[in-house]
């Protein structure tokens, strides 16, 4: 557990992180996550490709999650929040950029047809994980199963008023389902990485990290992987 002084530093911290992992390895496979939280990172990753020549050639992503319903152009879609935030701006091969299809016509097919992806490529070598008010990871939800793969979920209403600012529209507007890694997926990642910051998210990370190993809390299952590292900020960590 990291606790940095702001959001900032601790996303320079995972940028550190990440680039070292794909500088030792080159043809890493790299977890990925969307959300406010690793904004940040992702520009200093951008900034290492730039300036001192941070290789995503031969990198391979898998993303968490994607809306139900929502084209790969669509606005609000995380297909198309990576493509802008991330995937556009390094020398990354869109071939090895993996995120669910939202769209795909036989859903269940499609969640069997991502794990799959995961295990030909060799498993994941680090996840980056935000966390979501209520505790989830990725779209795993209070009360899932801690052992899920990656499948369909129901959002919950938390997560429905939290997204609905992003969407810039009422509720109503935002899909209700997700496909998401399940929690037995994450921790299949050789490491993880999870971003959280802000006063919003003391109640989450409480739960996380000190609280009972639940499946009210999704992200108590870090407590059982055997690398995970958690990147705090002085808000986010007052409760601790
Ligand atoms: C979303 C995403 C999660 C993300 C979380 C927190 O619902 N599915 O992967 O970690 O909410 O979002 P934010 O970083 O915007 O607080």
């Amino acid at each position: 557990i990291l606790i940095q002084p702001s959001a900032e530093a601790g996303c320079l911290l995972a940028a550190k992180i990440i680039a070292r992992v794909v500088r030792e390895k080159p043809a890493a496979v790299l977890g990925l996550a969307t959300g406010r939280t690793p904004l940040r990172l992702y520009k200093e990753l951008i900034r290492m490709h730039r300036e001192e020549g941070l290789d995503f050639s031969k990198v391979t992503t898998f993303n968490l999650d994607e809306y139900v319903g929502l084209p790969a152009s669509h606005p609000q879609s995380y297909r198309r929040f990576m493509d802008d935030h991330l995937f556009a701006h390094i020398n990354i091969d869109r071939a090895r950029t993996h995120v669910p299809d939202g769209m795909a016509e036989d859903l269940l097919a499609e969640c069997r047809s991502y794990e799959q992806r995961i295990a030909a490529a060799g498993g994941i070598d680090i996840q980056l994980l935000g966390l979501g008010r209520n505790g989830h990871i990725g779209f795993n939800e209070p009360t899932g199963s801690l052992r899920s793969r990656t499948w369909i979920k129901i959002l919950s209403e938390q997560t429905l008023r939290d997204n609905s600012e992003v969407f810039g529209d009422s509720e109503s507007a935002m899909p209700k389902h997700a496909i998401t890694m399940g929690v037995g997926t994450i921790l299949d990642a050789r490491q993880c990485l999870l971003l959280a910051f802000g006063p919003s998210k003391v109640r989450a990370v409480e739960h996380m990290i000190e609280g009972p190993l639940s499946a009210i809390c999704p992200g108590s299952a870090l407590q059982m992987h055997p690398r995970a590292i958690v990147l705090l900020d002085e808000n986010s960590a007052a409760g601790l």
